[in-house]
């Protein structure tokens, strides 16, 4: 299958490039490095020893996809492509829902013109917003959404779920993502945000590798066993997997979703242990004050995936935590 992958330079979507790669598909890689760095497309070929195309192009420009659709028969598409940071999200909404919700439309749009019928879309477990039950089934209530990035994650699952509904014929899958870290057993592809991180793993590897002094924890106070709030951690790697087996497995049309978590709920203060257990460097933090937005408990039920396409995480949280670490070692 001739995959087209937005975004494909970026944390997700390359550990997703080098899984489809393995599994003998082609990859066409679209991405205009917003937010990657381009010696990831080296690393990508080198852990495959595959080829792949690469066009340093923005999705939303809408004359220089069509070009790229024109030359290369996309069979599907894979979309990873999109500004994701949460916080930034509530100061530019203009910029989010411009760039989150315009390049998927061109993206559909395309699929129109070129005849392609397959498309995944990049979604996120936001779209449950604070949720009344865990685990989280598929079918569980969306929303209300906390920030303008969840809430266009959860605007283009309904965007294209109507879009779908216009053409019969075309397979939409939307993957709801638990909250990935971790990275390539090589050491060669990882999280690597840029500035000071927001979200919990990059956070800690940066105290760890001593740029920051100390992890806040946001709250204590939750009604969880150690009190820190708990998510549902999953490697980058059974991430990727998960894309393979969905395009490989879905083949019927209409609209498939998917949790993609590991069904096991862990706390701060169990990934703050493991990360210092199983890497022997300390992780100093503080109690801090719930962070605005968080909530106390999220992971998933992800029987669904096993029923239907045979995927199930496979690495554990000491996976996780070496596997990120070793990234920044390999960094440096
Ligand atoms: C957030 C987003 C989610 C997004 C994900 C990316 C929301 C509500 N959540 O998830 O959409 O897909 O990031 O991975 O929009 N924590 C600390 N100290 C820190 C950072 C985090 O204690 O410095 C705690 C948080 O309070 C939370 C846990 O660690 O309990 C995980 O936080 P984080 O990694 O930011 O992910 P989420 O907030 O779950």
């Amino acid at each position: 299958m001739k995959v087209l992958v937005t975004g494909g330079i970026g944390y997700i979507g390359s550990h997703t490039c080098v899984e489809l790669l393995n599994q003998g598909h082609e990859v066409v890689i679209v991405d205009n490095l917003y937010n990657a760095k381009i010696e990831v497309l080296s690393y990508i070929k080198k852990i495959t020893n595959k080829e792949v195309t690469f066009y340093e192009v923005d999705v939303c420009d809408y004359d220089a996809m069509k070009e790229i659709f024109a030359k290369e028969s996309i069979d599907s598409i894979i979309h990873f492509a999109g500004y994701k940071a949460v916080g930034e999200s509530v100061s530019k909404p203009v910029e989010y829902y411009t760039n989150n919700i315009y390049s998927t439309l061109i993206l559909t749009r395309l699929m129109k013109e070129y005849d392609c019928k397959k498309f995944v879309f990049s979604s996120s477990a936001t779209v449950y917003g604070d949720p009344d039950v865990v685990p989280i089934v598929e079918t569980a209530k969306l929303g209300p959404t906390t920030n303008p990035y969840g809430t266009s994650k959860l605007m283009l699952e309904k965007i294209l779920t109507d879009i779908q509904a216009a053409n019969p014929d075309w397979t939409i899958i939307l993957l709801r993502y638990f909250n990935p870290i971790g990275g390539h057993s090589s050491g060669l592809l990882g999280e690597d945000p840029k500035g000071i991180p927001n979200n919990l793993m990059p956070y800690i590897m940066k105290v760890a590798n001593k740029d920051l002094a100390c992890l806040g924890v946001f709250g204590d106070d939750y009604n969880t066993p150690d009190g820190t709030g708990v998510r549902d951690y999953i490697h980058v790697v059974d991430l990727g997997v998960g894309h393979v087996k969905a395009l490989e497995n879905i083949a019927n049309d209409g609209v498939h979703i998917y949790n993609l978590g590991t069904g096991i709920g862990y706390s701060v203060l169990d990934v703050i242990n493991t990360f210092e257990k199983v890497n022997g460097v300390p992780v100093p933090y503080k109690i801090q004050p719930r962070r605005a937005g968080d909530i106390a408990e999220c992971y998933a039920d992800s029987s669904k995936a096993l029923e239907d396409l045979g995927w199930q995480a496979t690495k554990t949280l000491e996976d996780m935590c070496k596997d990120a670490w070793n990234y920044v070692l390999s960094q440096k």
